[in-house]
């Protein structure tokens, strides 16, 4: 083509094929173009914003320069369409599948139980795909680096580990290498560094103990690695010669796309770069659109005009001069850690100070996803307040080489460079074409410092660079660079702060003196945005002391100061531990004599996990539009309390594509649901009582459609009165939902008397986000014959949301059958709220006679579907001065939010569960569900008992911390023992939970470890380390005896093969898996044969929620049953005909007109509780667990990490141990990010501010223990519930808190230190920034606190 044309054409491949595209929308991003336009569907939506790595794609290109492709791991849901000129996709659908060869990536995260909910699935392959094509023999290190940016909220990460650790050469246990293991020698193998009796010097814990005894002893193993499928790099795509000879032949051409709103302008010179922005200065210039595309998508800001120079060389180029380095501004983050890595290794030591400092920020930046397209001159321009590179650049003296039409500049990047929020001193007409990094010099120190709410793929909340140029010979300084981020507008400086250093020797004195004026001069308005202004100031000063620290330790191990820093300040300049030890989980063998075909008790692979690795699993959104259809979007109120008086969306009607607009006047039937009974109105008709409350719904052809449709309704408000967010307020305004409820046993008045010591205290637990990565989705398609509607709906509770929708539509149930697939997660989420959001759309299906899908954007659903309940609780403990509490009295207060949903019904859970495992004679509690002006909240696992176990446990370790003993002691002098008696007098026997309490002291060594614990302590005075042991009895089913019946329906078709239909829902818990082994072993026929497709109310009608921890266990049971009827009826057939096969017995029985269909039914445990009496029996059963962790803090910055987890449970015998073992791990993680990371902020005016993977931090692979035991206790039986298994959804969340509770002790030893003593206030979640301020160091001591009242705080303090 010839110079000065243009090109609407966009080559590139996916998946090997060619794909050509002509005027494509600069709007549309690769994640929707896969999956709407290509029907590749694997690629999941999970946030939109990169925060997830659900869509994570490889993307590969042809380098010109190198003559290599490269392959890199790529976020699609922020990747536009038009930058794909010349490169090759490669999707989950390209690298294998079921029908023709798995992959090795695919094959091993499905066999190792790394796919639950598979939800997540397809990303972790893809990422871990990508590092294969890079690296086929990765280090631990590199796969956990790798997928730092996947999100999982299922597994708890463990097991996609231990999958991918197969890919690894080098194994834990010095035996893997094939030698004999070290543990039968006499010594520890000095010279292996993989010797199972080293301990690691990270950890301090042994190296490979229980591996090694594992393999000695030939235990049972989780999945087989011999049986998995061998790396074969010729199963990968070849990159298309026809690109490379595309990118040869340098024929490139400027494109230039239109869609509807916005022009995508691609140049290739950077003349024509230039001559654009000097047309257009009002452009963005898009590169790696992480953050230009997140303003577009979540903020609703329009960029007509775009200019996208990343084919322009130019801007790519790396130019090493002796000064330093030039690097071009498009470099991405990856790239630039490539060229710092290779000037470290080439550079005397001194020269690279700087980038050394820049690498240490860029391991944390983000994840590696976002890291390969962010650019540099992306991440500088963008100016964002706590962009991780800007305060080190501007400490390291690095300058910017700037050019516009005609003018060229250079530009020291300081703080006069950033001039606001977002804001530059760049003229709008400029690029940043390089930035220049400097070598540092002789004397000249650079270091960088971070604390982000998660250790990766989390924006830091504090950061500095700093630079220190001491006189040679000598400590004192002559320059001084200080530079922060995260406490105000945009990067800042603190000149003052070096002033009062320079020319002062480097010691402790002159740091002292430097402080006050550090905070003064970064001040940080307590009611600045991002909150936690306390905690960011204190960080201020903790960046400063550490940095004098290192410097210190520099300048003594240079002989310039006499001393080295004291033993115990050194803690200080340590990092965490990071090291990932391997685990271990142990199960029991079945009974000897079990038949080999027979699949209970022996692990079993997820029986979808295959379909979810290859992205073949179909989730709802994953159905194929159907003709017609239209997509729904939501509006909801942006008032907490007010007075709809006017909708006005005639403009949203103009729009294109737009077709209607339902509102509560069109509901053909009731309007609202009644739960409790309450009633919750699915449309705000006239007052709204929450922001994010429902009030209106736009459907339109396509979702961007409906999503312009939707910002341009129009409502007008009338601000009411008396709003109530928090449990404070609706306490002191009496707003509750009733009733309240009352438990107790024993004598208040005489247990109080008894006490030695009295001791009133509180706590609170935060609310916590669902975070199901599979958002709210559904598809409701009219049949159109005699008002049938067909429901595909991601849900827990199919029949609840067939009622719902019937009533609305006012049709019967039996016009509407709801059909769920799977459910990519749900935690408690998708039950009435699902139903909700399915009433509304089976509305405008109704209305519109069209098919309509509702899926919910990640931020959508976090504001409008609620969450776990916050817990406020007051509590009075009367103890003895032996240990024995001789009565506890405790208020739980709980924010409800705007409508009762379930709130009933978790405060009667958390009267049921708060003695958890102690027998406290006096014992009395009080729950109340506060009524508020926030979201409303709803069920999630455990459904209350994770709040009032934490208060219980909270008690005891206030109890501990007055009479100066552990808490596991005042733990067991007051646990149950022998046979023994609820406080609502249910009868049980603790045996087991001793036997777990006792086993897990046992595994964990915790007497053993907390005497090293507290020599570790003595000796470090900045890192603490702390643990604690908690148990469980978890009272499992539902306490309303009705919910605990379920149905089944089996059918043996001719050639043998069952399909089984039952009622409860598959969300990853495994249950279809379970079932299927139920159904194998009463039929006596492989799993094979055996095949469960959805769960369809119209198969079984009138079912029970999949939920309470009761699925297998009623569900189980009526599939047992059918099964049993069937086999029954097949007996004279076997007794005729005992040689006979399976299908030889089938094929006669139909001849023989011999039914081979049958239902099956369970009734359930009479289960009741009589709030009158405060009696009953709620529950089938118990579930016993205890669980030992213990951490290391960072008492500077809040940091910690979990260095050992030991978990033993009883679980009865075990259906299917992978999957239990599983659900074990995937709750404990759970909990831990409700009791550590997960915070939801809301603004003062009820706004919730976490919307995203961005602000709400669940946990991570950086989250996992580095040692992660788990243990199902063996010799246990279990008469109540199916072949003597227990429930264990939900039991093991609560777990969770003995990191919550190790943390604590690790604080209460800082405390020590500070010389406190005593409880201490210290609420869940136990965040950075909660911990660091509760260690109470000298530095957190000095940051002055302002007044609650004298100020407008950013976020409301604790709803
Ligand atoms: C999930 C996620 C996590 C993140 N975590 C971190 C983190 O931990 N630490 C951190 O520091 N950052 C983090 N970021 C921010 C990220 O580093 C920046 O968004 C990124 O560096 C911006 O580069 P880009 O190429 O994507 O810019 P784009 O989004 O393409 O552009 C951003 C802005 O820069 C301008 N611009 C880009 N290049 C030039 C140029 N050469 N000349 C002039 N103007 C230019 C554009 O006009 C636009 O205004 C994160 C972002 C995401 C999405
Ligand atoms: S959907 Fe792309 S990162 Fe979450
Ligand atoms: S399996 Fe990872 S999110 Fe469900």
């Amino acid at each position: 083509m010839a110079e000065g044309q243009e090109s609407v054409l966009l080559t590139f491949y996916i998946n090997g094929k060619k794909v050509t595209e002509r005027d494509v929308d600069p709007e549309t991003m690769l994640l929707s173009y896969l999956r709407k336009r290509m029907r590749l569907t694997g690629t999941k939506y999970g946030c939109g914003g990169g925060g997830c790595g659900a869509c994570t794609v490889m993307l590969s290109r042809y380098q010109v320069h190198t003559r290599t492709v490269s392959h890199c791991a790529v976020n699609a849901c922020l990747l536009p369409v038009c930058q794909l000129q010349g490169a090759a996709v490669t999707t989950v659908e390209g690298i294998g599948s079921t029908k023709t060869k798995l992959h090795p990536v695919q094959e091993r995260i499905a066999k190792a139980h790394g796919s639950q909910c598979g939800f997540c699935t397809p990303g972790m392959v893809m990422s871990m795909y990508t590092l294969l094509r890079n690296n086929p023999q990765p280090s631990m290190e590199d796969i956990t680096e790798t997928l730092a940016g996947n999100l999982c909220r299922c597994t708890g990460y463990r097991p996609i580990l231990d999958g991918y650790r197969t890919f690894c050469e080098v194994s834990g246990c010095c035996q893997a290498d094939g030698a004999k293991c070290c543990l039968n020698a006499n010594s520890p193998a000095e010279n292996s560094p993989k010797c199972c009796q080293l301990k690691d010097k990270d950890t301090g814990l042994a190296n490979g103990k229980e591996a090694a005894d594992n393999l000695e002893s030939g235990r049972l193993e989780l999945f087989d690695k011999d049986d998995l499928l061998p790396l074969d790099p010729t199963q990968d795509l070849i990159f298309p010669p026809e690109l490379i000879r595309m990118a040869e032949s340098g024929e490139e051409v400027t494109q230039v796309f239109r869609g509807e709103r916005v022009t995508w302008v691609s140049p290739v010179t950077l003349e024509e770069v230039v001559e654009l922005k000097a047309r257009h200065p009002e452009a963005p210039i898009v590169m790696g659109n992480t953050n230009i595309g997140l303003d577009m998508k979540f903020k609703g800001v329009l960029h007509p005009f775009i200019i996208s120079p990343s084919r322009v060389s130019d801007l790519f180029e790396v130019t090493h001069k002796p000064q330093g380095v030039s690097i071009g501004a498009g470099c991405s983050m990856s790239v630039l850690r490539g060229v710092l890595e290779g000037l470290v290794r080439s550079l005397p030591p001194e020269q690279s100070e700087t980038h050394r400092a820049l690498l240490q920020q860029l391991a944390n930046l983000a994840g590696p996803q976002i890291r390969n397209v962010a650019t540099l001159g992306g991440n500088i321009v963008s100016a964002y307040p706590n962009s991780d590179l800007n305060p080190v650049l501007a400490a390291g003296n690095c300058t910017l080489t700037v050019v516009s039409k005609g003018e060229r500049r250079e530009i020291l990047i300081n703080e006069d460079f950033f001039t606001g929020f977002g804001k530059t001193l760049l003229k709008p007409q400029e690029i940043v074409l390089s930035v220049f990094i400097p070598v540092s010099q002789e004397g000249e120190f650079v270091r960088a410092f971070r604390q982000a709410p998660r250790k990766e793929n989390a924006l830091a909340t504090v950061n500095a660079g700093m630079r220190v140029r001491f006189r040679l010979g000598s400590s004192v300084v002559e320059e001084l660079g200080l530079f922060y981020g995260g406490v105000g507008p945009c990067t800042l400086a603190a000149p003052k702060t070096c002033q009062q250093i320079i020319g002062r020797p480097w010691a402790e004195e002159t740091l002292s003196a430097a402080y006050p004026v550090l905070l003064e001069e970064i001040p940080l308005d307590s009611s600045a945005p991002g909150g936690r202004v306390a905690f960011r100031r204190a960080l201020t000063l903790s960046f400063l002391f550490k940095f004098y620290l290192q410097m210190h330790q520099k300048l003594a191990e240079m002989g310039v100061l006499a001393e080295n820093l004291p033993q115990d300040m050194r803690s200080a300049l340590k990092g965490l531990p990071n090291h990932f030890l391997p685990s271990y989980q142990e199960f029991q063998e079945v009974l000897e004599g079990q038949p080999g075909q027979d699949p209970i008790g022996r692990p079993m692979m997820h029986r979808s996990a295959l379909s979810q690795a290859t992205g073949e699993a179909v989730y709802c959104d994953d159905m194929p539009h159907t003709q017609g259809e239209l997509f729904l979007t939501l509006v909801t109120s942006t008032k907490s309390h007010a007075k709809i008086i006017d909708i006005d969306f005639s403009a949203a009607l103009a729009l294109p594509g737009v077709v209607d607009v339902i509102t509560a006047g069109d509901i053909p039937g009731r309007k609202f649901r009644t739960l409790s009974g309450l009633t919750e109105e699915l449309l705000a008709e006239k007052e709204v009582t929450c922001v994010g409350q429902m009030v209106c719904a736009v459907v339109a052809d396509t979702k961007p459609h409906s999503k312009r449709g939707a910002a341009a309704v129009r409502i007008t408000y009338e601000d009411l009165p008396d709003r109530v967010f928090t449990v404070e307020e609706a306490i002191k305004q009496k707003s509750f939902f009733g009733p309240q409820r009352e438990i107790g046993r024993g004598d208040m008045t005489e247990g109080l008397k008894m006490a030695d010591h009295i001791h009133e205290g509180e706590i609170r637990i935060g609310g916590q986000e669902h975070f199901y990565m599979e958002t709210q989705s559904m598809l409701v398609v009219p049949v159109g014959e005699e008002r049938e509607m067909n429901v595909y709906l991601s849900t827990q509770h199919p029949t609840y949301c067939q009622e719902a929708i019937a009533e609305t539509l006012n049709i019967p149930s039996n016009r509407v059958t709801c059909h769920v697939k799977r459910v990519g997660g749900a935690f408690g989420g998708k039950v009435t709220k699902t139903s909700i959001l399915a009433s509304i759309t089976a509305v405008a299906a109704w209305k519109t006679e069209r098919p309509v899908r509702l899926v919910l954007e990640r931020g959508e659903d976090m504001l409008i579907t609620g969450g776990r309940h916050p817990v406020l609780a007051h509590y009075k403990v009367g103890y003895r001065n032996d240990g024995r509490i001789t009565a506890a009295d405790v208020n739980f207060y709980t924010n409800a939010g705007n409508t009762v949903d379930e709130s009933v019904l978790v405060i009667e859970k958390i009267l049921l569960h708060f003695d958890n495992a102690y027998n406290i004679p006096n014992f009395h509690g009080r729950s109340n569900a506060c009524k508020t002006n926030l979201p409303s909240n709803t069920a999630f696992r455990g459904f209350g008992v994770p709040q009032c176990m934490l208060v219980t446990e909270s008690i005891i370790d206030d109890v501990a911390l007055k009479l100066g003993r552990t808490a596991e002691e005042i733990r067991e002098i007051n646990m149950y023992r022998g046979p023994s008696m609820t406080h609502y007098k249910m009868e049980f026997n603790p045996e087991n939970m001793l036997r777990c309490w006792e086993e897990c002291k046992k595994r964990s060594c915790l007497e053993s470890r907390r005497e090293d614990i507290a020599q570790f302590n003595q000796q470090n005075r900045w890192k603490k380390r702390g643990i604690a042991q908690v148990p469980i009895k978890y009272g499992v089913g539902f306490a309303d005896g009705f919910l605990n019946q379920a149905a089944a329906l089996v059918h043996i078709f001719l050639d043998g093969s069952v399909l089984v239909s039952h009622g409860g829902a598959e969300m990853g818990q495994g249950l279809h898996t379970k079932i299927q082994q139920v159904a194998s072993r009463e039929l006596r026929i492989p799993t094979s044969l055996i095949h469960i497709s959805e769960t369809n109310t119209h198969m079984v009608p009138n079912t029970c929620p999949s939920a309470a921890s009761f699925g297998t266990d009623a569900n189980g049971m009526a599939v047992k049953d059918a099964c049993e009827t069937l086999y029954t009826r097949l007996e004279p057939l076997r007794t005729r005909n005992p040689k006979g096969t399976w299908q030889s017995w089938i094929k006669d029985a139909f001849l023989e007109k011999i039914s081979l269909s049958a239902t099956g039914y369970y009734r359930g445990h009479d289960t009741h509780m009589d709030w009158e009496r405060q009696e009953g029996q709620p529950y089938a059963y118990f579930t016993y667990g205890a669980c030992c962790c213990e951490v290391e803090l960072d008492c500077l910055t809040g940091d910690y990490r979990t260095v050992r987890t030991d978990i033993v449970f009883d679980i009865g015998r075990s259906i299917n141990p992978s999957i239990d073992i599983g659900q074990i791990e995937g709750a404990f993680m759970q909990g831990v990010g409700l009791y550590t990371s997960e915070e939801l902020t809301f603004s003062p005016s009820g706004v919730l501010y976490t919307r995203g993977p961005g602000q709400y931090k669940i946990p991570a692979i950086c989250d996992v223990p580095l040692k992660f035991n788990i243990y199902l206790l063996p010799g246990t039986q279990n008469p109540h519930a199916i072949y003597s298994s227990k429930g264990i959804g939900e039991p093991a969340l609560f777990l969770g808190s003995s990191v919550f509770l190790a943390l604590k002790d690790a604080v209460a030893a800082a405390r020590r230190d500070a010389g406190l003593s005593g409880p201490f206030q210290f609420h869940s979640p136990a965040t950075a920034d909660r911990t660091c301020l509760a260690c109470a160091s000298h530095l957190t001591q000095m940051v002055p606190i302002s007044k609650p009242g004298t100020f407008q705080p950013w976020a409301i303090d604790s709803p």
